[in-house]
């Protein structure tokens, strides 16, 4: 842990030559499957995180305001659970924490003992965060870690803190794992607990699918971009030519499973070198890459999963419009 940054980068440079292989062996794996895919969870270089963060102000976004105003009506009743315990704040996939921040001036202003842990996989996230902190809330201790976080997790089970845990996993993050992936990340959170320790988990609910298609393709075109910046990253890391213009977003909906889908979707036919790969891939006009799942939930989806992975429901809250949830989890430990 930097004393100076407030935050550590799990692994330091291996880590970012890890990440490229991972980058490059998904690239080779999804661009040669039919139909072809990319994992979401490389949109967030720091570019990808300025334009999420961007995506979180607009209006046709509707989750960030929601789970904001279910925060700040609910903050004490969500952080009563801690019991006046010291813990850490443990906030998986943080971004700006915006979010969070209300939590934060709240235990700020009680003089609770915690620690702030936020994960994210952008250090140029992480620092913007931590700067923020220390400026606006100067009595929280920030020990922030950039990884994904599953690797994030990893690192906080070795930590064997003594303290308890309050963990975040705001924002309906959730959503961006099918039900099989949900249930396996939920039981390793589950398995990094304690007891005493609790999960604060964000879902994004199944409602107007006008309201979801406007979402996922906004009129600015943010989303789109957001997107097609997982060209750019491929371009620039892996020494590959994509021309994102000759591709385009597309943001659609599954109402049988619940999947808000992105897709990028080639403009005419072409042949795209990958360097670091040393082959090209070849584009139909018209085929479609999948970038992106999304998934919404019925409360009763949301029941099944947390019994599921091995937790109890202690309380559910909810924006006025029932767009939203934050659920309050406890562990089914000894019980
Ligand atoms: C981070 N995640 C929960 C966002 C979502 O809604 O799936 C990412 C996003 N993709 C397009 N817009 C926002």
């Amino acid at each position: 842990m930097s004393e100076e940054r407030g935050y550590v980068v799990v692994g330091e440079r291996a880590e970012d030559q890890n990440d490229i292989e991972e980058l490059a062996y998904e690239v080779l794996v999804g661009l040669s499957s039919r139909p072809k895919r990319l994992p979401s969870r490389f949109f967030y270089d720091d570019e990808g995180s300025r334009l999420f963060a961007r995506i979180m102000r607009l209006e046709e976004y509707y989750p960030t305001d929601l789970e904001h105003a279910i925060l700040t009506e609910h903050a004490a009743e969500i952080l009563q659970c801690m019991e006046g315990r010291s813990f850490n704040l443990v906030d998986l996939g943080a971004g700006d924490g915006a979010k969070t921040m209300i939590l934060l001036r709240h235990l700020a202003a009680s003089g609770a003992d915690v620690t702030y842990v936020p994960i994210d996989i952008s250090e140029g996230a992480m620092r913007g965060l931590v700067a923020t902190i220390r400026e606006e809330l100067p009595a929280i201790r920030v020990e922030g870690v950039v990884a994904e976080y599953h690797r994030g997790l990893q690192w906080l089970v070795r930590q064997r803190s003594e303290r308890s845990n309050l963990v975040l996993f705001l924002g309906s993050n959730v959503g961006n794992f099918d039900r099989a992936q949900a249930r396996g990340f939920l039981g390793r959170i589950w398995s990094a607990l304690r007891v005493e320790d609790r999960v604060l988990v964000g879902f994004d609910l199944k409602k107007d699918i006008e309201a979801l298609l406007a979402a996922y393709n906004d009129r600015e075109g943010v989303t789109a971009a957001f997107n097609l910046n997982l060209l750019t990253r491929i371009n620039r890391e892996l020494g590959a030519e994509f021309d994102p213009s000759a591709f385009r977003h597309f943001g659609t909906y599954d109402v049988n499973t619940g999947a808000m889908k992105s897709y990028l979707v080639s403009l005419e036919a072409q042949d795209v070198r990958v360097g670091a790969l040393d082959r090209s891939f070849r584009f139909d006009e018209w085929e479609a890459i999948h970038t992106e799942y999304s998934y919404k939930y019925l409360r009763s989806d949301i029941d099944s999963l947390a019994e599921d992975s091995g937790f109890v429901q202690v309380s559910r809250f909810e924006d006025q419009r029932g767009w939203f949830v934050d659920d309050l989890w406890r562990p089914r430990k000894g019980d």
